[in-house]
């Protein structure tokens, strides 16, 4: 039985990946399957949140009772999440937003004519950090999949993008990362709380990352 802890807050969770048309057959994506983010909405419900669910495509059916708005590409997701973010107290960034989208987008489907093709990419806008650089910005949660120096780089992060919390998993290990049902993470907040923790089904970590926003916050008050 879980206590509505969180009956209070208005919740903002991104998940599964971005698609980032390069003609209208074609796309570029990761391998995101959203399955964190999801359960992350799903346990915010439990507890008694209002959950407002941004997803990116992905093959899974979504909690009820949650807003959902559906996105493709990282533009799309960020326009969502900063029409949303007003109304609420914590947001947390799980999607696996594509870096890059191509240049053009071609109406027509590409032709393969040449031996060699080149595709221009331009920077995709970094939501988590619009969001980090806002005035009243609400408590707000990234993820960080690395293959490499796994606590360096998300203590950047948290740092770069101005968060409250990073959630940094090692996505070259067996067990963690993309499109699994469990992960191995180490939590990181910025008021130096930090954990390991051990391998674990996703929907249990989703529980854990809500506690530890809760007792974060409450410290602050
Ligand atoms: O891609 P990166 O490792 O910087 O992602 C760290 C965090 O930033 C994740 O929570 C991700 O959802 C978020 N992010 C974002 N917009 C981007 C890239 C990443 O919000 N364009």
């Amino acid at each position: 039985v879980t206590p509505p802890d969180l009956s209070a807050e208005t919740i903002l969770i991104t998940a599964g990946p971005t698609r980032e048309e390069l003609d209208p057959v074609r796309y570029l994506t990761n391998h995101s399957s959203g399955r964190m983010g999801y359960e992350l909405a799903r346990a915010a419900r439990n507890r008694g949140a209002r959950v407002v669910l941004v997803s990116g495509p992905t093959d899974l059916p979504p909690p009820a009772g949650v807003s959902l708005f559906r996105v493709t590409t990282a533009q799309q997701m960020r326009d969502t999440v900063l029409e949303q973010v007003a109304s609420c107290s914590i947001v947390i960034k799980a999607a696996a937003v594509a870096d890059y989208r191509p240049m053009l987008r071609s109406g027509e489907k590409l032709k393969k004519h040449e031996h060699r093709l080149t595709i221009e990419l331009e920077k995709n806008p970094d939501i988590l950090a619009e969001l980090g650089a806002l005035q009243n910005r609400p408590f707000l949660v990234g993820f960080a999949a690395e293959t490499t120096d796994l606590r360096t780089h998300a203590l950047a992060k948290l740092q770069a993008k101005n968060l409250d919390m990073i959630v940094a998993n090692d996505v070259s290990q067996v067990g963690a990362g993309f499109n699994v049902a469990t992960n191995i993470v180490r939590l990181i907040r910025r008021d130096g709380h930090e954990e390991q923790l051990e391998l674990m089904s996703k929907e249990l970590l989703a529980h854990i990352i809500l506690d530890r926003i809760q007792e974060s916050r409450q410290r602050a008050v």
